[in-house]
């Protein structure tokens, strides 16, 4: 993994996770053509931004990403707003049956074998995901997708996030990064959905799961959010 410090050129910083690019872009600290052998450092300076937490934010993505197998195509060049929805109807609808799904049998899970310690750790880590995914769908549905919407339409619609597109893709893409590393968590635990054998209902949820959630956040980090930030672009030109 990439070792981030203040001294970091942002060519460097290429060479790793494209999220790392994505959180300076949508925090508005770098843009195509600005200079890339000026350090994470310099960048802060120039801009007044605080590097202690842009270093934050930039280790929560500095996660690789696994590209799931979904031709992306289509979805840069489908409307936004039928975009959106059909990110809300497929898998926000999709994840509010899973996640309380997921809790009830991973709970049924650990109490079945209370000896086993990798089986406790599951159940933790599905909840406290369950809760992040929670928060993390009510924030895109209630200020993220609207503003999307208001800007294909033309209007500027203010949220308790503000109006700009930006803030709240950041956050976005930090969650999905956090998203990620617990994905990794849940894959380690169970020999990547293999153990133990005998939770055969458990393992095939959960690899569902997966499958779904990295479609979901690929979709959003590689098409949705590139493309709001250019709407938002060409909406202030
Ligand atoms: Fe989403
Ligand atoms: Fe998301």
């Amino acid at each position: 993994m990439l070792t981030l410090t203040a001294r970091t050129t942002i060519q460097e910083l290429q060479q790793g996770p494209a999220a790392l690019t994505q959180v300076l872009r949508s925090a508005g600290l770098y843009r195509d053509g600005d200079d890339p052998a000026i350090t994470i450092g310099q960048m802060c300076w120039n801009w007044g931004f605080n590097p202690g937490i842009l270093l934050m934010m930039l280790q929560s993505a500095n996660v690789p990403t696994e590209v799931p197998p979904l031709d992306i195509s289509p979805f840069l060049r489908m409307p936004l707003p039928e975009f959106v929805t059909h990110i809300e109807e497929v898998y926000h609808a999709g994840l509010r049956v899973q996640l309380p799904r997921l809790r009830t049998l991973t709970t049924e899970a650990a109490a079945l074998s209370p000896g086993d310690e990798r089986l406790v750790e599951l159940r933790d880590e599905l909840a406290q995901l369950a809760a992040e995914l929670d928060a993390h769908l009510v924030h895109e549905e209630e200020a993220l997708f609207p503003m999307i919407r208001g800007l294909a339409a033309g209007t500027l619609v203010a949220t308790r996030c503000g109006s700009a597109v930006g803030g709240p893709i950041a956050c976005m893409e930090n969650d999905h990064a956090t998203a990620e590393r617990a994905l990794r968590r849940l894959r380690q635990l169970t020999d990547d959905y293999r153990a133990p054998a005998s939770a055969g209902r458990l393992l095939e949820c959960l690899r569902e799961f997966d499958r779904d959630l990295r479609e979901h956040m690929y979709k959003e980090n590689e098409a949705l959010f590139p493309r709001a930030l250019e709407a938002q672009r060409d909406a202030r030109q």
